[in-house]
């Protein structure tokens, strides 16, 4: 049970990512869309932001990486070898009294042989569990036939997998290197919930990392306690709150039909601790059941192999998630995002002093223009400047600027002509910055 905070927390996020555009409840004048959510005008800055520096991160700053951009709906049969059509399943028990369906391995009590209640009426009535396929499904073309039958993909990374052998053939890499690929996936998931957290429709950053066909397990497992690291240090990047990850191996028979191995990098939500990222290892499961011939050739050897595959996977939404949960902070009655500075959905707000003084105006409009050409850039002058602060520091702008009397060189003191306040998100203190040293300051800020 979560004490009185915690539930406390989600509803202010939940309340906060409304209020202020970050996300909205789905089709919401139709009576809304159970678990489909809308990333509004901040959420989806946010969000574009964490994926662009993910990017950054593991394709632009890497050399051994490459990405890609495939289709949502792939054929059929990329389901069939990749074992999805048979495997990825969920087991769905009902209760015959209320008609409510659960996912029997989040209700089910360890103990064997005991009678499970219906956690929505009570009653011990449930049926016997079944194998419920998550694989959504829809119809290419106008007949909706058996012979059209369509699905959406459930996990970015497979695409990765049926387009190796061109990736190899137009980017001529050496093992080991990487594909990753940002993109939608679906499953049509038993128990949806708890805000963005599971969803039916959802968003993906994953990495194929390909290496040479093992030998020993030292040498799979280097390359994963590799990408291990990699990904603590990401969560570190992200402002992830690293004291509440926990790293959990998934025992032998609970993971995925591919793997050998796999580890949960789980983070302590409001509703409990439950899975963020996963890290597994493939083995060469995907590109055996796709190629028949193996695709790779060694430079040196020219033994011919089916490369196996690290794959560090991360949800979109579970990092906005644990993002907006790490940083919102409360200070009295301040509340703010302490999101780190490269991903705040405004990097800067500029204010005039007064909006109806034009001289402020003109010239704060001009360091807006100005600034708006390097930075995301927020304008406001309605109400007073302790207002503005609030309102920003509540959507996690890391600076404010302020165009005051002297800046135009009309206040007492004539030294601070051509300079502005700059007050920053997480200590409240303001300095005095030359307007011709604005943008260099905030660079150092937001990129150091
Ligand atoms: N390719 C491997 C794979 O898809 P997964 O553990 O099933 O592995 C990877 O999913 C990540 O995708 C999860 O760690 C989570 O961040 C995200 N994810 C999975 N299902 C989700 C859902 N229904 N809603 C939101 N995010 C989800």
């Amino acid at each position: 049970m979560k004490n009185d905070s915690e539930n406390n927390l989600m509803e202010k996020i939940v309340s906060l990512a409304k209020r202020r555009g970050f996300v909205f409840p789905g089709s919401e004048i139709y009576g809304g869309l159970a678990n489909s959510w809308d990333y509004g005008p901040l959420g989806v800055e946010l969000k574009n932001n964490i994926k662009k520096l993910w990017w950054d991160r593991f394709v632009h700053r890497r050399d051994d990486m490459v990405g890609l951009d495939a289709a949502l709906i792939m054929n059929p049969k990329v389901w069939e070898a990749s074992g999805h059509l048979s495997h990825f399943s969920d087991p769905l028990i009902e209760c015959k009294n209320c008609h409510s369906r659960f996912r029997l391995d989040q209700i089910a009590t360890s103990k064997e042989g005991d009678e499970i209640s219906c956690p929505q009426c009570g009653k011990k009535k449930m049926g016997a569990p079944r194998q419920f396929n998550l694989m959504f499904k829809t119809f290419i073309g106008p007949a909706e036939e058996a012979a059209n039958v369509a699905y959406f993909r459930p996990e970015t990374a497979q695409a990765i997998f049926v387009d190796f052998k061109n990736i190899l053939d137009t980017s001529r890499r050496q093992l080991p290197f990487g594909v990753a690929q940002i993109g939608k996936a679906f499953r049509n998931e038993i128990t949806p919930g708890n805000f963005i957290f599971r969803t039916r429709e959802f968003e993906q950053m994953e990495i194929e990392y390909f290496i040479p066909k093992p030998a020993r397990d030292e040498d799979w497992s280097s390359f994963f306690e590799y990408w291990r690291k990699e990904m603590q240090e990401w969560i570190a990047e992200a402002g992830i709150d690293g004291t509440k990850i926990h790293e959990t191996e998934i025992a032998d028979g609970e993971r995925a039909h591919y793997s050998k191995r796999t580890i949960d990098f789980e983070f302590e939500y409001p509703f409990g601790q439950k899975e963020l990222y996963g890290l597994a290892y493939r083995t060469d499961f995907d590109l055996k059941n796709h190629f028949k011939e193996a695709p790779y050739k060694d430079g040196q050897t020219g033994e011919a192999f089916w490369p196996h595959v690290i794959e560090p996977s991360l949800g979109v939404d579970r990092t906005l998630l644990a993002v907006l949960l790490s940083a919102y902070t409360e200070d009295g009655d301040r509340v703010y995002l302490k999101l780190k500075p490269k991903l705040a959905p405004y990097q800067a707000a500029v204010f005039p002093l007064l909006h109806n003084k034009p001289q402020l105006v003109d010239a704060a409009r001009k360091i807006y223009g100005d600034l708006r050409k390097k930075f995301v850039v927020a304008w406001d002058d309605r109400g007073n400047i302790g207002k503005r602060y609030y309102s920003q520091d509540e959507i996690g702008t890391p600076y404010c600027i302020t165009v005051d009397f002297d800046t135009l060189g009309d206040g007492d003191d004539k030294k601070l002509k051509d300079t502005v306040t700059v007050r920053d998100r997480d200590t409240g203190k303001q300095e005095r910055i030359a307007i011709a040293e604005l943008e260099p300051f905030l660079h150092a800020k937001i990129y150091r």
